[in-house]
């Protein structure tokens, strides 16, 4: 006998990607993500553009869902999709029409925490992507985003203990940052990423001293930009002719911290489950790192496949399937938030 698990239409538009996925339970059937490029001329995501955006993508990406699942939109049991953090204009544009596709369909709604669901992205299976092994609970999380910078004990599906956190800006927005004194594109992360793999971490920063499990990146980037301003006084093409060894460099100072944190919290609560969740765990340097830690401490480590570590709809699908499964229905008075802490 087959056990038909809830199909679940999954949405998230809390920022510049609109992305809709299908899942049975935590199985993925399809995850697309629209990705709006058209924030890349202005270095930064423009809020009035991007629920615009979302606007115009959400209905042909949730007909492509639909599609590359090979499923009719009556069939859907129950529509997950993220209530905050993130930017209101964005949020309200997905809320809204989750809202109004669940009442349509008679169907639940699902309400899910946008950086819950990074954290809750390990449970997703997705055939021939994600065989791996999904971590029991408790597990210790290095949530790594945009707008966050936290080690959480993730308890239970909806039991997460913020351990420590960046006291100003997320190690994300710092690589952002970084890229943009290197005139690269936007989002820097992966173009850091991408660029360091051919440097060396020639150039050191001045690291500031933070109290155990608390994060500070403000000060790095003008610690940074010192050490620019004295290398192209000494090699006035230095920022071209040695780009590769800067974003090795930068890479490097920006996760090292990361490391710490984690082996501090580790070592703090004596849990050895390891998982990294959110956009920064693409990261190469910082995989491979935790990689050789994990090793060495003898860590169970669960990275993220990379199509689940930047903003997507499966992971929220994720959080609502545990949510379905303890009936933590969303009601329909619920509204977007930008903020989730109330
Ligand atoms: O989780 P996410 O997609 O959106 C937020 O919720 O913020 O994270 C986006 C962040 C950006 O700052 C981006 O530069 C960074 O993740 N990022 C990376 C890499 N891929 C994405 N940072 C470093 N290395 C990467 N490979
Ligand atoms: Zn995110």
């Amino acid at each position: 006998m087959t056990m038909t698990l809830p199909r679940i239409l999954a949405i998230e538009t809390s920022c510049d990607d609109t992305s809709v996925a299908t899942l049975e339970g935590f199985q993925v059937r399809s995850n697309v993500v629209y990705t709006q490029v058209l924030h890349e001329q202005y270095g930064g995501v423009v809020p009035e553009l991007a629920s615009r955006a979302h606007m115009e993508a959400l209905v042909p990406t949730v007909d492509s869902a639909l599609k590359k699942a090979g499923w009719a939109l009556k069939v859907v049991d129950a529509v997950a999709v993220t209530q905050g953090p993130g930017l209101l204009g964005s949020l309200l544009v997905g809320h809204s029409y989750a809202k109004s596709l669940a009442l349509s369909l008679g169907a639940p709604l699902l309400n899910v925490h946008h950086m819950e669901a990074h954290m809750l992205a390990h449970f997703l299976v997705e055939p021939g992507i994600q065989e791996t092994a999904i971590p029991g609970f408790p597990y210790l999380c290095l949530t790594v985003s945009g707008g966050h910078t936290q080690l959480v004990v993730v308890h239970d599906w909806n039991r997460f203990e913020v351990l420590g956190e960046t006291q100003d800006d997320a190690v994300g927005e710092a690589f952002d940052k970084a890229a943009k004194l290197l005139s690269l594109s936007y989002p820097g992360g992966p173009v850091i990423d991408r660029l360091a793999q051919s440097g060396k971490p020639l150039f050191t920063f001045a690291q500031p001293q933070m109290p155990a499990l608390t994060f500070s990146y403000s000060g790095l980037k003008t610690s940074v930009m010192r050490s620019m301003q004295a290398r192209v006084k000494e090699v006035p093409a230095s920022l071209t002719d040695e780009l590769s060894d800067w974003c090795a460099s930068i890479q490097v100072a920006l996760v090292q911290p990361l490391l710490e944190g984690l082996q501090a919290a580790s070592l703090q609560t004596g849990i050895t489950r390891i998982a990294l969740a959110g956009g920064v765990s693409a990261n190469s340097h910082l995989r491979q790192s935790c990689q050789t830690l994990a090793s060495e401490l003898g860590w169970d480590l669960y990275l993220p496949p990379f199509s689940y570590t930047t903003d997507n709809a499966a992971m929220v699908g994720a959080a609502g399937y545990f949510a379905f499964q303890h009936q933590r229905y969303g009601s329909m008075s619920s509204a977007a938030k930008a903020k989730m802490h109330d």
